[in-house]
């Protein structure tokens, strides 16, 4: 699907929602999480490093922003009754959710498969794919309980075409492309639900740099330069796309 890297966002695009965004410490959660708050959004910054997260907390509040919420997660140890708790919290506090940006993710290794270890197989398995359905599922309720809710879940160029070395970062984003569909199809009748991929495209962030080390980071777009699809597709003109891959740049040449 194109992207919609020239959308202009209204001020109050999204005015009053209440959006969770994972990962939102760093790179491009964290741009993702200043941007939905500059437009009005209520955010929950969710994230493993609590020092990184009340740094954009502060950032937020200091613009002006509505009251954003950290909600401290660690995706490699969380259980199912971390999210159930999660859930109940969100009910408690604003008892709905109309947003929810899985961005948060790790690299792995780029190694020959042959010599792929099984435990940091598992380990991103489990950041990148395992931890984020489960904690969809615990929050399906409260995003069914919103009038317009928007799933965002990220991906990668390498989720959408296999490559050598890239082992269970990619396979991660392959499950996550196959689980955007299967759910997808599941909540079309609700109308008021979508479920979509977005791959950020290669963008400047500290995952980038260990991924691509010998990589000129000025030859790359920021996390700032691709928010706008990030806007369009967690605001009200997406609505009516559910279960469509989405890029935040254009292929690079
Ligand atoms: N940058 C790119 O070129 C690119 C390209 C394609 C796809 N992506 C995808 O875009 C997303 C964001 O990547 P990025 O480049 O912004 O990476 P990044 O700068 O490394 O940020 C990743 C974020 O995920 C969080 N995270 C990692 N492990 C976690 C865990 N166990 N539990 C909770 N949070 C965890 C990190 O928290 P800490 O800060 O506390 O470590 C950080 O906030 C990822 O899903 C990535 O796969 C990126």
């Amino acid at each position: 699907m194109s992207c919609q890297i020239d959308y202009q966002a209204p001020a109050d695009l999204l005015a009053g929602r209440v959006i969770l965004v994972t990962g939102a410490g760093d790179g491009i959660g964290r741009a993702a999480a200043l941007a939905y708050a500059r437009h009005g959004a209520t955010v929950i910054l969710l994230g493993r490093t609590i020092a990184k997260l009340e740094k954009v907390y502060d950032e937020i509040e200091a613009a002006g922003g509505p009251q954003p919420a950290i909600f401290p997660l660690n995706f490699e140890g969380a259980t199912l009754k971390d999210y159930q708790d999660m859930a109940e919290t969100l009910d408690k506090e604003f008892g709905r959710l109309d947003g929810l940006l899985h961005n948060a993710g790790l690299l792995g290794r780029l190694t020959p498969f042959e010599q792929y270890n099984p435990e940091l197989w598992e380990q991103v398995m489990q950041v990148n794919f395992n931890g984020p359905i489960w904690m969809t599922q615990a929050l399906l309720p409260l995003l069914k309980a919103s009038q317009d809710a928007s799933v965002i879940f990220t991906s990668s160029s390498v989720g959408r075409k296999g490559r050598a070395y890239w082992g269970a970062y990619a396979v991660s984003k392959f499950a996550t492309e196959g689980f955007v569909e299967v759910l997808a199809e599941e909540v079309e009748h609700l109308g008021s639900l979508r479920v979509n991929s977005l791959n950020p495209g290669a963008t400047r962030t500290q995952m980038r740099k260990t991924a691509y080390p010998a990589e000129n980071p000025d030859t790359l777009r920021t996390p700032n330069e691709i928010i706008p699809t990030y806007l369009w597709l967690m605001g009200p003109e997406s609505r009516g796309h559910n279960g469509e891959r989405f890029d935040a740049q254009p292929p690079r040449t």
